[in-house]
């Protein structure tokens, strides 16, 4: 078992713009296959990076300053992760290794958006149906925030990111920083992300889910779960800080995992943002879930914590238990060593920023979750009772407002993910299955639950809970044209869980 909190946590370096295309910053990245110490007695592993780094450099960016980022693969021909290629996107005839990069939760036209069938291999060489240009343009007219970008190829999107492509993306704003929250190096970024390894340094992930003869082999895989926890690329690294506030920006980067952080002291989280920015007010939580692609952004108070060393933890429950503290329940470790190097003077503002409450809408539409067999007897999961590959069947108009109820038949949570646009949780409440099985009726068991204090804000992704309808209200927009919408368990995406959808004028 490989020692916890031996490695410090790496510090993610920012990306500089190699030159401007008339006064927009233009970014070249290359994505890279690469060796890198993820753990000091693990010998290097084999991950592809963006600019050879994993995780891939952070983007700073202005609100309203667009970028310009080109994007390349400099990928071997094959990949090093099991393909199934009976996934769709996946078949043999395709390029093995094929990438397009998608920034979540960015307000992007679509032709830079990433859309899967819109990938590319090595140098261009091959790209998919969708392609339209290399160059993608980023235009950041949204509010501070902290968004994410991580590969989005058809089919094998859940290796891809496994390997090592995402990185942080984070857009400041004049407001966000009049609010004099903890900044510079008291202001830090974690990327939580699962994995498993070989003996020899290699990154493990399943080829089979069962032993099934009848199934393919490889085999996409229902969930992955990783038996060790990395934050920027480090296994259960350790932080010294000092005796103050911080700012911690975290992201679960994970393929299938949740996780309900804690400190070990007891202490609160002091939310302050949500995946698509500042809340209204800060907000004390014990505790924190995160879905896959969920952001929480915090304030740790270690003023008082001097000398001590603090567990952050993952205490969340799957089927009635928690993680083994040993392992996937414990993330990384400050520790409060350091002496102030300066006074403390960032402050908590009561007030952070505006969030209207949505109310009015033009449109409802309801969606199903659900499951079905494929003929190898395992489960697909379904957006709208349907494949990926049927004709677009939610079209909602440019400038209008929708509510989709989210209707979950399965048994597990699955974090639904649009592109595009924002939105608000309205709430959530349970139904009866079975007659929901047999008349098609939404019957409700229970009352509507409000969202938690802490979803009470803008999002892009919601967990919606099995046997419960998921309300959320999306206004669409600013810009028409094709996008989709996905569960952000990976192995779920990959298979069939994603479905295209239309902003039309
Ligand atoms: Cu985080 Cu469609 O993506
Ligand atoms: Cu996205
Ligand atoms: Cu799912």
């Amino acid at each position: 078992m490989l020692k916890k909190f031996v490695d410090p946590l790496p510090i993610l370096k920012t990306i500089r713009p190699t030159s401007h295309i008339q006064n927009v910053p233009f970014y070249e990245v290359t994505m890279q296959e690469t060796f890198q110490k993820l753990h000091r007695d693990l010998p290097p592993t084999k991950v592809w990076g963006y600019n050879g780094q994993y995780p891939g450099p952070t983007f700073h960016v202005q609100r309203h300053q667009p970028i310009h980022v080109l994007w390349k693969n400099a990928l071997p021909e094959r990949h090093f992760l099991p393909i199934d290629t009976t996934v769709h996107g996946a078949k043999k005839n395709n390029p093995e290794v094929r990438t397009v990069v998608h920034l979540h939760g960015g307000v992007t036209p679509d032709t830079s958006d990433g859309y899967p069938e819109a990938w590319f291999t090595r140098n261009f060489r091959k790209v998919g149906p969708h392609f339209t240009h290399r160059l993608y343009t980023y235009p950041n007219h949204q509010p501070a925030t902290n968004l994410w970008y991580h590969d989005h190829a058809m089919g094998i999107t859940r290796l891809n990111i496994y390997a090592g492509l995402a990185g942080m993306y984070i857009i400041h704003d004049r407001e966000e920083t009049r609010l004099n929250l903890p900044c510079g190096p008291f202001d830090i970024p974690l990327i939580i992300q699962d994995r498993s390894f070989h003996e020899d340094g290699r990154l493990f992930y399943p080829s089979v889910q069962d032993k099934t003869a009848a199934a393919p082999r490889p085999s996409v895989v229902p969930e992955f779960l990783g038996d060790t926890i990395l934050v920027n690329g480090k296994v259960w690294p350790y932080v010294n800080l000092e005796p103050r506030r911080y700012r911690f920006r975290i992201l679960n980067g994970s393929n299938s995992r949740f996780y309900r952080l804690t400190l070990s002291n007891g202490a609160p989280f002091i939310q302050i943002g949500t995946d698509q920015g500042l809340l209204e007010s800060p907000i004390r939580v014990p505790s924190l879930i995160l879905a896959p692609a969920e952001r929480a952004d915090v304030i740790v108070d270690f003023s008082t914590c001097f000398g001590e060393s603090i567990v952050l933890q993952n205490e969340y429950e799957r089927k009635g238990e928690k993680p083994n503290p040993e392992t996937t329940g414990s993330v990384m470790q400050f520790r409060v060593v350091n002496s102030l190097t300066c006074r403390d003077e960032s402050s908590i503002p009561v007030h952070l920023a505006p969030v209207p409450k949505l109310t009015q809408y033009q449109q409802k539409r309801t969606l199903r979750l659900n499951m079905r067999k494929d003929s190898y007897g395992r489960n697909i999961h379904l957006l709208d009772d349907r494949l990926w590959s049927e004709p677009v069947s939610a079209i909602p108009k440019l400038g209008q407002t929708e509510i989709w109820t989210l209707i979950n038949e399965t048994q597990e949570i699955h974090p639904i993910h649009l592109h595009l646009v924002r939105f608000q949780i309205l709430d959530r409440q349970p139904f009866d299955r079975d007659v929901f099985e047999e008349e098609g009726r939404i019957v409700s068991t229970g009352p509507r639950v409000p969202p938690a204090l802490n979803e009470r804000g803008w999002k892009d992704t919601v967990r919606a809970n099995p046997g419960e309808v998921t309300r959320i209200i999306i206004p669409f927009g600013p810009y028409p044209g094709l996008f989709v919408w996905h569960c952000h368990i990976l192995e779920h995406e990959d298979y069939e869980m994603m479905r295209p959808y239309m902003v039309t004028r």
